[in-house]
């Protein structure tokens, strides 16, 4: 039986937004500026259209202007292109998102490229990457910066000297996470599918993040007793005992096993996943607040 700490993140998120709408009325009020996110899809996977739908959402709960392009799947490359470049002379858009992925026929890194930096709220521009990697002021990518949160807040704010363990090497969430760790001065180790010894490897670390994609892959014994167990997979499998056909969500932990050792676990869902947006919008606050020259809440 566990005793570990269940991370609400759903909890966590939820306060971030109140947040995040609260400087969105500051901006409102006192600089007149409504910060603007705006996202584009490319075709029709369904799982891009609920995430983009969330995002238009809460964007608009927070305070802020959302607005949607939906392309068609066939769109070419350069009208997409045509279409970042209108963005990024737009001074009403302070948050340009490209959902991912996109269709095969167009080349993710040279959208990712086309996006002005600054404008770049979810943090994979090559710049952005370099700002994060060389200590400098970036945009930062959402799933990774949350986790983070959610940990500064677990220790206190202090990470500094933990032996923190990355499984996953994703530029969306493994790289980042290793980077945003190690400027908290944790001791970092990204491991993969290729690493050796991978469970006695993650049994070192005081911090495990998981964020490989693979159901429920961690097990009980590869986490150090009182370690904090991020989980950021989520995998839909199929859940036979729920009625025929039916289907339910786990992480790459296997959440019972792992919460009878850590000290603290995310669950799957309601952990890591909320927050993901909320720190989207946090994001988008801070690209208008400095594309306005006006200094970038602490939130
Ligand atoms: N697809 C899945 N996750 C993400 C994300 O964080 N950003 C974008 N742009 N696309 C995604």
């Amino acid at each position: 039986m566990s005793d570990a700490k269940i991370i609400d993140g759903k909890a966590f998120a939820a306060k971030l937004r109140e947040r995040v709408a609260g400087e969105v009325a500051r901006l409102v009020s006192d600089h007149g500026i409504k910060p603007n996110l705006t996202v584009i899809l490319v075709g029709e996977d369904p799982a891009s259209q609920v995430y983009v739908r969330n995002k238009g959402t809460q964007t608009e709960e927070a305070g802020m202007t959302s607005v949607t392009h939906k392309l068609d799947a066939s769109t070419p490359e350069a009208a997409l292109l045509e279409l970042i470049e209108s963005l990024n002379d737009d001074p009403a858009c302070h948050g340009i998102l490209v959902q991912l992925p996109l269709p095969d026929h167009i080349d993710e890194s040279k959208v990712l490229a086309a996006i002005d930096p600054d404008k770049d709220v979810d943090g994979f521009h090559v710049i952005n990457v370099g700002r994060l990697w060389t200590g400098q002021s970036a945009l930062v990518p959402c799933t990774p910066y949350g986790c983070l949160m959610m940990l500064k807040e677990h220790f206190g704010g202090k990470l500094s000297g933990k032996r923190a363990l990355v499984l996953g090497r994703s530029n969306i969430v493994g790289k980042p996470m290793a980077a945003l760790l190690l400027a908290e001065s944790c001791t970092v180790s990204i491991a993969h599918s290729r690493t050796e010894d991978l469970p006695e490897r993650c049994r070192e670390a005081d911090i495990l993040v998981a964020a490989v994609g693979r159901p429920e892959m961690v097990r009980g014994d590869w986490v150090k007793p009182g370690a904090v167990v991020i989980d950021v997979g989520i995998n839909r499998v199929p859940a036979p005992e729920k009625g025929e056909g039916k289907t339910r969500l786990v992480g790459d932990v296997n959440f019972a096993e792992a919460a009878g050792n850590a000290s603290a676990i995310t669950p799957v869902p309601g952990g890591v996943g909320p927050m993901t947006i909320a720190c989207l919008l946090r994001n988008t606050v801070v690209a208008a607040c400095m594309q306005n020259g006006i200094d970038a809440p602490d939130i």
